[in-house]
């Protein structure tokens, strides 16, 4: 079968070209809906690597950026863009700009690829609006395991025991020191799992994002964006 064939190195540096011009796309439009003075909080991931230096080339006056990781905070400050802890804005943001790593199509999101849905999530719900960017391969019909955990390290022989099918990610630790998993069971019912997770003691917190939390899914394709609405208006 064709899709069975392996993919030459053309193939491949091929189908990465279109994915980083999708991801590009998605961030230059989102990028576009920061306003002047707004306070406006950053996600983690290659996609969010496109949004930075978008934002920086506006050149915004008065823009201030919350970071959900220190990678984040890395590139924004050293592409000149202002970055504050999350009290400077008494927890409260205009617009937050984040990548996923799969979008259903009810809007459930699946975050934390890159370990750091914690903070993620918290950006996205400090805000009044939370824009998500991904290149067309992130939309599906129905989310996939895993869904990534993060797991304080006291508490992880415990959630193994009561989740099940957990894996310890071999990578670094959240931005707070907690062990990032991944939960390889079945997905079910988005919002019954959902629920499950944020009940299992030592879950800090789980990757399944809810359509209530997404103001716009900005999908970048072969030609431009497609735009979805979410549950969450402002
Ligand atoms: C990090 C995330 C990222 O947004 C997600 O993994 C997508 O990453 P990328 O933009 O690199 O595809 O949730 O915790």
């Amino acid at each position: 079968l064709e899709q069975d064939r392996p993919q030459s190195r053309q193939e491949l540096a091929l189908e990465t070209r279109v994915l980083e011009s999708e991801k590009e796309a998605a961030a230059v439009a989102a990028a576009e809906l920061v306003r002047p003075g707004m306070r406006v909080g950053l996600g983690t991931g290659t996609t969010v690597a496109h949004l930075i230096p978008a934002l920086a080339r506006r050149g915004l006056k008065g823009v201030r950026y919350a970071a959900s990781s220190p990678r984040t905070e890395q590139l924004a400050k050293a592409a000149g863009l202002p970055v504050f802890g999350l009290e400077e804005f008494n927890g409260q943001l205009d617009l937050t700009i984040d990548g996923a790593d799969q979008v259903d199509r009810s809007g459930w999101l699946i975050k934390g690829g890159g370990g750091a849905h914690t903070r993620e999530k918290i950006l996205a719900a400090a805000a009044e609006r939370f824009v998500v960017i991904v290149s067309a391969n992130k939309i599906r019909d129905r989310l996939q395991p895993p869904v990534p955990l993060e797991v304080l390290p006291f508490a992880f022989p415990y959630v193994a025991a009561a989740l099940g099918e957990l894996q310890l990610r071999g990578g670094p630790p959240s931005p707070d020191g907690n062990l990032i998993c991944d939960y390889l069971g079945p997905i079910g019912d988005t919002e019954r799992l959902a629920e499950r997770l944020a009940a299992t003691p030592g879950v800090v917190e789980h990757g399944l994002f809810p359509p209530s939390l997404v103001s716009e899914v900005v999908v970048g394709i072969h030609n431009g964006v497609e735009r979805h609405s979410g549950g969450k208006n402002g």
